[in-house]
């Protein structure tokens, strides 16, 4: 491989402090058949409309999207009680993260993101030529005290995810409240919801967003709504916010086919319930399932459950023990949770067989 150091120009300083994101497996080798739950998506796939929505789209491949994507802000607007005018679309919340790191972010500026926090912000973050700034959590649970000591006049934006992952743990709004209320005016706080239509009754931060101008809320449809192979997400903030954002928004950042299914998705609300209680079922029975075999699991929130093993090693040797027979996990040690399994909520099939493979691995391991 040519060393790109010594013969490509140099990138901008950061760049090259970024370690590239490391996606949950798709592959295992030697296995025909392989079940995915190394990702976080939603094993129930998207709602039939949307399907149906992304095969209309596909006879006028031709024609650009819309570029201010009003039919999908409206969607979206109707669905959560929100003001269409604040919401931005983006490909994937990746890009929305990515849009307020470098609208908001830049050289001699700090970004707080938390001890196990998504790998985006510290991404972006270092892209923009910020500082990225890592700040502990309580037992693998935010703690805002904590963030607020690390916050001084450079801190520009603190990103947090709730629920989190890959921890899948939640704080209540109240702590979110109390947060937005201490922060300075010149810093922004992310809420980054990406899995809170796994929470009943939870707005994702909405109500925070309308009572403090400095807090914003990211969503995706790649989890509950199960479209991650279109890349869209959307933020919801100030008017002022959006207005910036919007300055360095590409003019066509989102696909046609995308934006007319996320549109049929958040319409359709009675398939979103049922993904959430089938989510709900099989994640209650794993976690019971893995605490029986003397796993440790915190309570989990959204999608997917964390169960802690004696070591780095046991866990890496039961990811590989899953792989073997065609089952993907993921490795979480890049997260600070080397003795740790994230395994995403598949249907029935997927959690009988991931347990019951670790319950065989633990026998015969131990
Ligand atoms: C906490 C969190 N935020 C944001 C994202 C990005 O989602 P997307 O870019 O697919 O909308 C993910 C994806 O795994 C995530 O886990």
């Amino acid at each position: 491989m040519q060393d790109v150091t010594r013969t490509s120009p140099e990138p901008q300083p950061g760049i090259l402090d970024i370690s590239p994101y490391v996606a949950g497996k798709s592959h295992a080798d030697g296995a025909n058949e392989v079940t995915k739950l190394s990702s976080n998506e939603n094993p129930l796939g998207p709602s039939p409309a949307a399907k149906n929505a992304v095969r209309e789209a596909a006879e006028t491949l031709e024609l650009y999207p819309s570029s201010d994507h009003a039919g999908l802000r409206a969607a979206i607007a109707r669905v959560h009680g929100l003001d269409a005018a604040r919401i931005i679309c983006g490909a994937g919340s990746d890009e929305v993260i990515a849009f307020l790191c470098n609208a908001y972010a830049g050289p001699g500026t700090e970004v707080i993101h938390t001890e196990h926090g998504f790998a985006m912000y510290r991404i972006s973050a270092l892209a923009a030529g910020a500082t990225p700034v890592e700040v502990p959590e309580k037992a693998r649970t935010l703690d805002a005290e904590a963030i607020l000591a690390a916050v001084t006049p450079s801190t520009r934006l603190v990103f947090l995810a709730n629920p989190n992952n890959p921890t899948g743990t939640m704080v209540a709004s109240e702590v979110l409240e109390a947060l937005a209320a201490a922060l300075p005016e010149t810093c922004l706080l992310v809420i980054d919801s990406a899995y809170s239509e796994y929470v009943e009754g939870y707005d994702g931060g909405a109500a925070l967003v309308d009572a403090h101008p400095n807090v914003v809320m990211t969503r995706t449809f790649s989890k509950i709504y199960g479209l991650g192979a279109l890349r869209i997400g959307w933020g919801y903030a100030s008017a002022e916010i959006i207005d910036v954002l919007n300055r360095i928004r590409g003019p066509f950042n989102v696909s046609a086919p995308a934006l007319v299914a996320a549109e049929a998705a958040v319409e359709d609300q009675g398939y979103v319930i049922r993904c959430r209680q089938a989510n709900a079922q099989w994640r209650g029975w794993m976690v019971q399932e893995f605490r029986a075999l003397g796993l440790s699991v915190d309570e989990p929130f959204a999608n997917f459950v964390v169960p802690r093993f004696a070591s780095r090693e046991q866990a890496e040797a039961c990811e590989a023990h899953l792989r073997s027979h065609g089952i993907l996990v993921r490795l979480v040690a890049g997260y600070n949770l080397p003795e740790a399994l994230r395994i995403t909520v598949g249907d029935e099939i997927a959690c009988r067989k991931v347990v019951s493979l670790i319950g065989e691995f633990l026998k015969q391991t131990s």
